[in-house]
């Protein structure tokens, strides 16, 4: 039989309009300057998502674009899945909110977390749906909005990190596309980095049915949840690590994709420090001009951040048909994933005229949809209470 492939054929990004530079943490009184977080980061600014919007809002404009490029239908997609550590809920998961959103009737849709690692794991769990043929086109999504789990008195922390949507569509090819994958996770250095607020602190606050707290107990540990709720993280043994394991991933998976350093076009390592990314090349022996950086404008996106990196990159014309793409992440796990690809389709240079109006159609279709289906399973509901009171 012949095999299949995945390849790449439509990308998106979307970023929060509203723009923090580091100045503003100086404005809001915290002991840092403007000169440390660049000089330590390479961070200049990052971009702050409002109060009222939300990691799916963030993911469905990205998905819209990266559909847009691809050129297919939401009937097309067989498979949503949404890259986060920050979902809208614990459940639904954030995937099925922008299944909802877009109509994609016919897909799957699910929600995965590797934390900064996200979008690698989830690109190379999806390659693998498409290269079984379980899946024909799958929209992949990486999306956190990090900032509401900031606290923002924390100057180790806040400066560090930004909100953001990024999403690709695979398809399946011929020829490969993806060609290799690296996961990994060692979660003896889980403590290193967290945000601790879900079963584990839930569970000793509220108490359980096997053992349920006193009202004092639950108001003391419910101080404790408000604190479980921030990002904590050991800066320099994050950074110590991250400089040992990107290499060494990126590595691997040019190893099990037969690329020596010299084939590839470009490195797109996770965009958490500037000094991280420099050490990691110095390491693999690639040319600074064969990385790309964009951590100065958009600060640690978590799983948005290779996403929205290779949009970039896209646009600005440093991916062509025919290169040689390695991606490299590490994250909260500890996890780290490393991906190679051969970029094999035509680079739109601009959007055509029409297409905004028929994004904007598609969506509204997609939305009349939903309210119908919403009014039919509310009418269902009320036919069913009904039904129920008149047989009591
Ligand atoms: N402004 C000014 N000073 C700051 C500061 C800030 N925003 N944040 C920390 N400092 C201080 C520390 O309190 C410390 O002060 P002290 O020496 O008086 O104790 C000093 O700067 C040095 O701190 P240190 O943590 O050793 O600095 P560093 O050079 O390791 O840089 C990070 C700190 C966080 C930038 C760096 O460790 C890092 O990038 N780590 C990786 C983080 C990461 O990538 N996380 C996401 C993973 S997905």
């Amino acid at each position: 039989m012949k095999r299949r492939y995945a390849e790449i054929a439509g990308w998106g990004m979307y970023v929060p309009p509203r723009v923090v530079p580091n100045d503003t943490f100086v404005t809001m009184g915290l002991d840092t300057s403007d000169e440390w977080i660049s000089s330590r980061t390479g961070i200049e600014r990052r971009r702050v998502v409002e109060a009222d919007e939300a990691t799916s809002d963030m993911a469905t404009k990205a998905a819209v674009q990266a559909m847009a490029v691809a050129g297919l239908h939401s009937g097309d997609i067989d498979l949503i899945v949404v890259a986060t550590c920050t979902p809208d809920h614990v459940m639904p998961a954030t995937a099925s909110i922008v299944q909802d959103r877009l109509g994609m009737l016919n897909a799957g849709a699910m929600d995965l977390n590797a934390a900064c690692s996200g979008f690698v794991y989830a690109l190379a769990t999806s390659a693998a749906q498409v290269e079984s043929g379980r899946a024909r086109n799958v929209l992949v999504i990486g999306a956190d909005e990090l900032s509401i789990y900031l606290n923002w008195q924390d100057r180790s922390t806040c400066v560090l990190f930004g909100d953001g949507a990024g999403a690709v569509v695979l398809r399946q090819a011929n020829e490969p596309g993806i060609m290799g994958s690296t996961m990994g996770s060692d979660g003896s250095g889980a403590g290193l980095l967290t945000i601790k607020g879900a079963s584990r602190v839930r569970a000793s606050s509220n108490g359980t049915p096997s053992g349920s707290a006193n009202g004092h107990e639950k108001a003391a540990n419910g101080a404790a949840a408000a604190d479980e709720n921030y990002l904590t993280m050991n800066g320099p043994q994050i950074f110590r690590w991250a400089t040992q394991i990107m290499p060494r991933a990126a590595e691997q998976v040019m190893a099990s994709s037969g690329l020596k350093t010299e084939d590839i076009s470009l490195f797109i390592p996770h965009q958490a420090n500037e000094r991280i990314m420099k050490a990691t090349a110095k390491r693999l022996g690639l040319p600074t001009e064969k990385v790309f950086s964009n951590v100065r404008e958009y600060g640690n996106t978590s799983a948005a951040s290779i996403p929205i990196a290779l949009c970039e990159a896209l646009s600005t014309g440093r991916v062509d048909v025919g290169d040689y793409v390695v991606l490299s992440s590490f994250g909260a796990g500890l996890s780290w994933a490393a991906l190679a690809l051969r970029w094999s389709v035509p680079i739109p240079s601009h959007v055509a005229p029409w297409q905004p109006i028929q994004r904007q159609v598609a969506s509204r279709m997609a939305a009349v949809r939903s309210v119908l289906r919403r009014g039919e399973r509310s009418v269902r509901t009320r036919i069913d209470e009904t039904l129920g009171k008149g047989e009591g």
